[in-house]
């Protein structure tokens, strides 16, 4: 690996990740490369298959985006949005519902991430049942294997094991929380079985559970359109998404769909936003939908949260006002340069070559990984966002013990063959195994893909002859 020596100092004054110590810093980026220091070792060419966090969409050092960010910068004037709006916020919400499918959305909050855009979904949803006198209606509902953010808000209506340690700090969730079970194809549904059986045996499990919680007292149900890194790029089993929307339609709860990871064009056939636009009809749209990640493209800091008609009339046939909010919302400098990102992405057809090459990349994933006797149990995902799960055994999908942390270790063996990718711990339980998560950026080519694929191949065949050595594989 090219590598050119600088000095590090070994103490991090941060507080994160492993916390006494300076783990892999980024120092460039390129397109689809970045260069990471490690250990005083700057190592360059490092494919980037993850994007950070599924954020990145234009690639790295842009310099149509350095543009955009200096005249926006120069035009924005910060106010605090409560008091003094900016033209900004007003541009990129009205691009972001023109864009949409007409009639999906009328409005639209801007904020700094996507745990916020959830705590502020959370508030919308409370308001609606407010505005329409219905104050009983708080039950929350939320999949099993969902994450929602970091915040207790957002986490309180998300299920993993890395929630369960700050539960007394969460909503009181035996009374303002239901579970219901993830759409999970890989290891729940039944060899005889269709999808379309699946996503009916789901439904009818989640409107008993509906059923069985007094709908009059049920405000929402939330899922990712296709979940990220708690479960791993699952796509929603044919039907599904339009069951739960048939649901809320009967027993009057709002659809919340969360694409912080997923949408904002990593995800649509179309080249479009929306990932739900692959499988819902305009008519059968969210109620309200959270977003961020490639919004700002991590250029900038940026999520939001978009408000269909439904809601916005109950707002503003009520007391047609938001009380308060974020110093930061609708930021007019965020907000302008998130429009500019997203006018290029428009302009360059990017949402429409991600869905493309990210699909291709995943079709050779599955012919590549899965043609050889590897750890490699399943590989799944959907346009720009791919996701291999580990297990020991691909007939029983046995996972590893959750003690040998094989997605890290995959990740780690990754970053050795110059690709970076996020590795994931499977459950404890071994309700679900490792994973590693690819979201490339949206301007990747036809050989980035097969580079890519090259490095990934490489490392699951290193780290099962790794496993195969130590007796676990
Ligand atoms: C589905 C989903 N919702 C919300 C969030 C939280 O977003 P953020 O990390 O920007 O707060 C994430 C983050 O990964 C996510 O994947």
């Amino acid at each position: 690996m090219s590598a050119s020596n600088t000095t590090t100092p070994k103490r991090s004054y941060t507080f994160q990740a492993t916390i006494d110590q300076i783990g892999p810093q980024v120092v460039a980026g390129h397109g689809v490369y970045i260069s990471v220091e490690k250990d005083g070792q700057v190592y360059d060419g490092i494919l980037d298959g993850i994007t950070g966090a599924a954020v990145g969409a234009l690639g790295w050092g842009d310099e149509e985006a350095f543009e955009i960010i200096v005249k926006a910068a120069r035009n924005s004037t910060y106010s605090f949005p409560s008091l003094v709006s900016n033209k900004s916020s007003e541009e990129l919400a009205k691009f972001y519902i023109e864009n949409s499918p007409k009639g999906a959305f009328s409005a639209a909050l801007w904020c700094g991430s996507g745990s916020e855009s959830n705590e502020n979904a959370l508030r919308i949803i409370r308001q609606y049942w407010l505005e329409r006198q219905l104050p009983n209606k708080i039950k929350l509902i939320s999949r099993e294997n969902s994450y929602h953010g970091f915040t207790l808000g957002a986490q309180s209506i998300s299920w993993n094991p890395r929630v369960q340690p700050f539960e007394p700090y969460l909503m009181n969730r035996a009374v303002t929380n239901i579970k219901i079970p993830c759409a999970y194809s890989y290891r729940f549904k039944k060899n005889t079985e269709t999808e379309e059986d699946y996503a009916k045996r789901l439904i009818a499990e989640t409107e008993k559970i509906i059923l069985d919680n007094d709908p009059d007292t049920i405000a929402a149900l939330t899922v990712e359109t296709l979940p990220g890194s708690s479960l791993g790029t699952c796509p929603p089993p044919k039907g599904y998404l339009k069951g739960l929307r048939d649901l809320c339609n009967k027993y009057d709860l709002l659809f919340h769909l969360d694409e912080v990871m997923c949408g904002t064009g990593r995800c649509n056939p179309y080249g479009k936003l929306n990932c739900w636009e692959g499988f819902l009809e305009p008519c059968d749209a969210p109620d309200i939908q959270t977003v961020g990640k490639t919004l700002g493209s991590g250029y900038i800091t940026i999520a939001g949260v978009l408000i269909g008609p439904k809601i916005r009339d109950a707002f503003v046939h009520g007391s047609n006002s938001v009380v308060g909010g974020h110093t930061y919302a609708s930021h007019a400098f965020n907000c302008a340069a998130a429009l500019g990102i997203q006018e290029k992405i428009k302009r360059d057809h990017l949402a429409l070559n991600i869905f493309n090459m990210g699909s291709r990349m995943g079709q050779m994933l599955r012919e590549t990984v899965m043609a050889t006797n590897n750890i490699a149990g399943d590989v799944r995902g959907i346009g720009g966002f791919w996701s291999i799960e580990f297990v020991q055994d691909r007939i029983t999908k046995k996972p590893f013990d959750y003690s040998l942390n094989v997605g890290v270790q995959f990740k780690a063996i990754c970053f050795e063959n110059k690709l970076a990718v996020m590795g994931m711990p499977g459950n404890p339980d071994g309700s679900c195994g490792d994973r590693a998560l690819l979201a490339p950026s949206f301007t990747i080519t036809e050989n980035n893909i097969e580079e890519i694929v090259k490095r990934v191949v490489k490392s699951v065949n290193e780290l099962t002859q790794k496993l195969r050595n130590e007796g676990r594989f």
